[in-house]
């Protein structure tokens, strides 16, 4: 019996659960502080009343001998496929069908979707990043090479020429950084990516907190994207589906082989999301289900203006925030992210992520994320404040 050796190369513990493990020995230490998490981008908002009704009603028909439901289709009920489908007709993206694979969340099938590439590929990563790319390339034992986002490029990488990759990642608006990128500098990975015959494996996770109408939601609002890119999409963030688990991902039939070979590996690995979990999946699509929604998006963009507000005035740089739930600032005093994390634990008992955890290019930064209530979310600045105002 052999081990797979490539484990060996990985960090020795997730990032999340680093952090997760650090904030419960402050707490063992420290049982009556009042700890306020920003860091793991996980919603507080509850499910929409539409999505909570939705379900219900499934859950009744499960109990009923003529609507009960046993496995359902791999790649996900038709009914939800479709309103998936109508969804991408708003960002004028037109799709078939069987290009609608529904997932129990993007960070599954971001790893998921590695069984259909050699491991002889070069992945080409920004730094920073969501560290699920780079951890499970490292599983497989594939060279990673990594694009340098900072403060020059506007933490927008662009393609090096120089770099020959097989598979791109690009997350847009970006975790960590809330950095989006516009039409014309997609169009540039594109073309890139298809003078290559290279894929992207692109996450729009986030976006729905795009408020500005020129941004692009989906690659393939961007010509040529649907001869070069896959896209993940995930309900976890748009509608706070974290627990609930619901996504997306679409494989274009453009792409030759990958669609069938999607199909063929999902049909062999995986038995398909809850019928109850995708009735209520079907509800945020419901013109209903947008508005309420969009609610809870506001109401974390709020949390996110607090939060901007705040570091402006401590005079902290930081970029974000805007089209994205997330925060990235440069850590005051020239602390390293670790240190500054531990700094803000133990005087502030407010938890952010160290941006060193999502790459070299990290270090010295932090990631806060406006999923708190607005209640802590407020708190927490003021605390901010006090030790840097
Ligand atoms: C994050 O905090 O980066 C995200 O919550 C992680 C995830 O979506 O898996």
């Amino acid at each position: 019996m052999n081990l797979n050796k490539n484990y060996e190369n990985l960090e020795q513990s997730y990032l999340f659960s680093t952090v997760a493990k650090k904030v419960n020995e402050y707490i063992s230490k420290n049982p009556d502080k009042k700890i306020i998490r920003l860091g793991i981008g996980d919603v507080t908002r509850p499910l929409c009343k539409k999505v909570i009704e939705a379900m219900h009603k499934a859950v009744d028909e499960m109990g009923v001998q003529a609507t009960f439901r046993g496995y359902g289709p791999e790649q996900g009920y038709d009914f939800l496929r479709e309103a998936v489908q109508k969804y991408y007709k708003t960002h004028n993206v037109d799709l078939e069908l069987d290009e609608i694979f529904i997932s129990d969340g993007a960070k599954s099938d971001l790893g998921n979707i590695l069984d259909l590439f050699g491991e002889d590929n070069t992945v080409l990563v920004p730094d920073p990043v969501y560290p699920v790319y780079v951890d499970t390339n490292i599983m497989a034992g594939r060279k990673v090479v990594f694009a340098d986002a900072n403060g020059e490029n506007g933490f927008l990488p662009m393609p090096d020429e120089n770099i020959k990759a097989d598979l791109i990642y690009i997350c847009s608006p970006n975790n960590p950084t809330g950095a989006v990128y516009n039409r014309e500098q997609l169009k540039v990975w594109v073309d890139y990516a298809r003078k290559l015959g290279a894929i992207i494996l692109f996450d729009s996770a986030y976006e729905c907190f795009i408020s500005d109408t020129e941004l692009p939601h989906s690659i393939y609002e961007i010509e040529g994207a649907k001869e070069c890119a896959i896209e993940f999409c995930s309900l976890s963030k748009m509608a706070g589906f974290t627990g609930t688990r619901c996504g997306y991902t679409i494989v274009p039939k453009t792409l030759g082989k990958l669609n069938k070979m999607w199909l063929r590996r999902q049909t062999t690995k995986f038995n398909g999301v809850p019928y109850i979990v995708q009735r209520g999946a079907e509800a945020v699509f419901t013109p209903e289900g947008q508005e309420e929604i969009k609610e809870n998006i506001n109401y974390y963009k709020e949390n996110a203006r607090i939060i901007s507000d705040t570091l402006k005035r401590c005079n902290i740089r930081h970029v974000g925030g805007k089209h994205s739930p997330y925060i990235w600032l440069k850590c005051p005093n020239n602390m390293k992210s670790w240190e500054f994390f531990d700094y803000l634990l133990e005087n502030a008992q407010v938890v952010g992520t160290p941006g060193a955890g999502f790459g070299r290019n990290g270090e010295g930064y932090f990631r806060l994320t406006s999923f708190g209530s607005k209640e802590n979310t407020a708190e927490a600045m003021q605390r901010f404040e006090k030790l840097f105002g």
